[in-house]
This record gives structure tokens, C-alpha cells and sequence, in this order.
């Protein structure tokens, strides 16, 4: 079997890994085992990758609502969480375009449920590597007008992907002026104890993990505008009430919006 769609249930996979984080039921034992290996490591795990999925509604929510973006690219998915980020686009804007990309075959597997959109939008699925970015790019022309301004989210993802600036570079070029580029990344700036033997859970079953510091991330943004306010911890991001301070050590991550000018 191609191994790029070989569900590979005796070794743990990210997206599994993750929907075990949420409460889904999109996993296997071996994502169980490597999943209560980070819990041991990071108790608050789950409010951490809640929190990450409430960044990426309010991000989504302003981009499609306030902003008014009609097209977004979200490359490292995962597995359909709902509300998906099209869901809450075209809530904002029904004939709003999402092309989703994921290299997991249980995200693959589970795909039609993320091209449930609205009759006026369009919603569409590409099963491609993060780190090839020009066959995402070219795969996304058949639904994405690249003329026109193009939300990129990279939520959750990079911190999992070599040569992620290389990466990010490719992607924001082909993008239009006045396009957005949403992150969330892992960081060791709260908790380095946690996140060390976390990127071991990791690292120990072959998976790439490299968390990085507010400047590394900040970097992403190098020649964009971020938007208010900035490069902060991923629960701080235009929450709707201020989180307490002991919220920060719980939540390893930072969020941003840039616009490209
Ligand atoms: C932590 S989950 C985040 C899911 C979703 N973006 C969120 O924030 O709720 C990371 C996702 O990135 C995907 N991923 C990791 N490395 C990738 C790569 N090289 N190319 C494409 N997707 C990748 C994983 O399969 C997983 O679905």
C-alpha cells in the first residue's frame, strides 16, 4: 500500500495524536499510549489544543467577518473537528472558498465531511506534504483565485515541519497583496521542562517536533503587518474576556495574524 495513505495504526500520527487531545474517537492505541506519554509531561494538554481550535475560530471569524477574506488555504487540517474553519467562514460569508491540505491518511479518510459546505462556496480537500509547498500551490488554483486576497492558516503545524521558513516563504510569495497568513505555534517559553519531554514523546517515535521562542516565531512574519495585538500567547488572542496569567504556562503556544502588504 502507498505509504502516504496506509493508516499505519501501530505507529502514533500527529492528527491522531491531537484528536486524542480533543476527546475525538479518531485514533488508535498506539496514538492512546504516545498521547498519555505528552499528557504525563503536559497535564493541560487539552485546554491547550482546546484553546488552539477557539484561535482558530476567532481568527477565521475576523479574516471572513470583519476583514472580509473569501478564500482560505488551511494546510495541516487535522481531523474534522466542528465547527471546521469552513463552517465558520461561510457562517461569516457563505460563498467563502476553503481548500483544506493534510498529509494524514485518517484526515484523507475523513475528508468529505470537511466538503460539506454551503451551495454559494466551495470547499475542497488536497492530500499533500506541508513540505512541498508548490504542489499545494498549484493543486489549489482549481479552486483558489490567486489574484485575489487568500487567507493562509498554518495553524498547529509548522513547529511539526522541517524547513518550516523555507516553507512559509514559498506559500506567502504566491500569495496576493493584502492576503493573511494565521499561525499558532508550539513554544518552550512558559514551561521548558514540559515541552523537552514532550518533543522526546515525540522525537522517540520518529516524529518531528521543534517548539520555538516568540522571536523565531515573530520571524514568520518578517515583511507583513501583524495585526493587533501581535505575536501573543494563543488564548490572549482577541479573547473575548482576559485570560488569567496562570493560563500562560497551560497553553505552550503563540498565535498571530499577518497581512501581507
Ligand atoms: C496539531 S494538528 C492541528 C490541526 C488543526 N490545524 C488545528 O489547529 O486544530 C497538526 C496537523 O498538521 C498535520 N501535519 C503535520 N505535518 C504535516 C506535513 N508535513 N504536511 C501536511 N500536514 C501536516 C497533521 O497531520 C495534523 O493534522
Amino acid at each position: 500500500m502507498d505509504r502516504t495513505t496506509d493508516l499505519n495504526p501501530h505507529e502514533p500520527h500527529i492528527a491522531r495524536m491531537y484528536d486524542y487531545y480533543l476527546g475525538g474517537k479518531d485514533h488508535y492505541q498506539a496514538d492512546a499510549e504516545a498521547a498519555e506519554k505528552v499528557l504525563q509531561a503536559l497535564p493541560e494538554v487539552r485546554l491547550a489544543a482546546q484553546e488552539n481550535r477557539g484561535f482558530i475560530h476567532r481568527a477565521t471569524r475576523h479574516l471572513a467577518g470583519e476583514i472580509g477574506v473569501r478564500q482560505f488555504l488551511d494546510i495541516g487540517t487535522g481531523i474534522p473537528t466542528e465547527p471546521n474553519l469552513h463552517q465558520v467562514a461561510q457562517e461569516q460569508a457563505p460563498d467563502a472558498r476553503i481548500v483544506y491540505v493534510d498529509n494524514d491518511p485518517m484526515v484523507l479518510a475523513h475528508a468529505r465531511a470537511l466538503m460539506v459546505g454551503t451551495p454559494e462556496g466551495r470547499t475542497d480537500y488536497i492530500h499533500a506534504d506541508a513540505t512541498e509547498p508548490q504542489e499545494i500551490l498549484d493543486a489549489a488554483r482549481e479552486t483558489l483565485d490567486f489574484t485575489e486576497p487568500i487567507a493562509l492558516s498554518l495553524i498547529g503545524l509548522l513547529h511539526f515541519v522541517p524547513g518550516a521558513y523555507e516553507v512559509t516563504a514559498t506559500l506567502v510569495n504566491a500569495l496576493p497583496s493584502g492576503s493573511y497568513v494565521a499561525m499558532s505555534h508550539l513554544t518552550a517559553d512558559f514551561d521548558p521542562e514540559g515541552i523537552a519531554a514532550t518533543v522526546k514523546v515525540y522525537e522517540e517515535r520518529g516524529l518531528y517536533c521543534h517548539p520555538r521562542n516568540r522571536d523565531e516565531i515573530a520571524r514568520f512574519f518578517d515583511g507583513m503587518e501583524l495585526l493587533e495585538p501581535g505575536v501573543v500567547p494563543i488564548h490572549r488572542w482577541r479573547a473575548p474576556i482576559d485570560p488569567p496569567k496562570s493560563m500562560d504556562a497551560k497553553v505552550p503556544g503563540y498565535a498571530a495574524v499577518g497581512r501581507k502588504p
